[in-house]
């Protein structure tokens, strides 16, 4: 399978002036780079690890298109970053057999973008398009019929005498991928056969993933180890990856001994900054100004960004998704509010 990626443009998935966070579940620079060579990545559905549900649709679907011959059917992915959405787009590709073009939607900025890629693919071809909720209007423009009837329009000429023009496409996928699914246009979400929604892993994956990972790396280590990693890398294997990648440095530079144990990793981490439910400073600024404002919330999402002087965009899509998902905070009409597991784990850490 070969994969083609152009020009991908991620720089606004953090906020700007922010050091980077070791538990942003955004891909750091390093980490888009190798979105081409990455040997960590699965490859096929039987190296994936969790989101069962998913697999079982996408399993399905795959082998009907591939029994009919068929491309398959335009797919949505949707769910927090670091879940796994570009690695499933990467997995249906190679289970079709076909090659996967990757690019991401603020990239498509001229017509002239999205014109390049479609007539390039062959039939067949999966076409992933990351951040598809940020499409340009001329590019979403596009590819509605491209999507529906694999048809181009295009303007040839200019003034009085400018022309349409349209162009057969050959069959292809487009695999769209987004953190926020309401934020798509309808008659957009319309045209994807299957929507799926990718969930938080599981301890046991998690752990899972943070053994495969370390054998890929040629790292010694326990399981105790790796379920630490698993505790602290909030449901997202995209962290689990990078904490395993922080802890090797210390492993190295401690030099203590042949197998890396949960002690290790516990200090590792601990250095970082990241707690044992993986909440990093922001997190638990957050959480700490909540407590402040009347014992706990409500305070309104524009009010808690400034105070913490981060986007509130930022905030809602790749802070907030995991303490909701603990259940240390809750969005209510009024306000984000702490919980009083949220308010048992801040009082738990000034304790320390
Ligand atoms: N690495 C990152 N995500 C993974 C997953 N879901 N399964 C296996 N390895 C992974």
């Amino acid at each position: 399978m070969a994969i083609v990626s152009s020009n991908i443009d991620r720089s606004d998935s953090r906020s700007s002036g922010e050091k980077h966070r070791t538990v942003d579940p955004s891909p750091i620079q390093e980490e888009i780079g190798s979105v081409r060579e990455d040997g960590l990545r699965p490859k096929h559905f039987s190296d994936y690890i969790g989101q069962t549900p998913l697999k079982d649709v996408l399993g399905i679907a795959v082998k009907a298109a591939l029994g009919r011959g068929e491309a398959l059917d335009h797919v949505l992915l949707y769910g927090p970053p670091g879940l796994g959405k570009t690695t499933m787009a990467l997995v249906l590709s190679n289970e079709l057999g076909v090659k996967c073009r990757i690019t991401s939607a603020p990239a498509l900025e001229r017509p002239r973008d999205i014109v390049g890629l479609l007539v390039n693919l062959q039939p067949k071809d999966l076409l992933f398009i990351d951040e598809i909720h940020r499409l340009p209007r001329v590019a979403e423009e596009l590819l509605y019929p491209a999507l529906e009837d694999k048809r181009l329009d295009l303007t040839v000429g200019k003034g009085s005498t400018s022309r349409m023009r349209s162009l057969e496409l050959p069959p292809f996928t487009l695999v769209g991928a987004t953190t926020r699914a309401g934020s798509l246009s309808s008659p957009l979400r319309d045209r994807f056969g299957l929507t799926e929604r990718l969930e938080f892993y599981g301890l046991q994956d998690l752990k899972a993933i943070a053994q495969r990972t370390a054998g890929l790396l040629g790292l010694v280590i326990s399981e105790d180890a790796c379920f630490e990693i698993a505790r602290r890398c909030r449901g997202t294997p995209r962290i689990a990856n990078r904490l395993l990648k922080r802890v090797r440095d210390f492993a190295t530079v401690r030099d203590e001994g042949a197998v890396i144990d949960s002690r290790l990793v516990d200090e590792a981490l601990n250095l970082h900054r990241v707690d044992d439910r993986g909440l990093d400073e922001i997190d638990r600024r957050l959480l700490g100004f909540l407590m402040g404002v009347d014992g706990g919330g409500p305070v309104g999402l524009e009010t808690l960004a400034a105070a913490l002087g981060e986007d509130s965009a930022t905030l809602e899509s790749v802070v907030e998704p995991y303490l909701l998902q603990v259940g240390f905070l809750q969005r209510t009409p009024r306000g984000r509010v702490i919980t009083a597991r949220g308010k048992s784990h801040i009082a738990s850490k000034e304790k320390k």
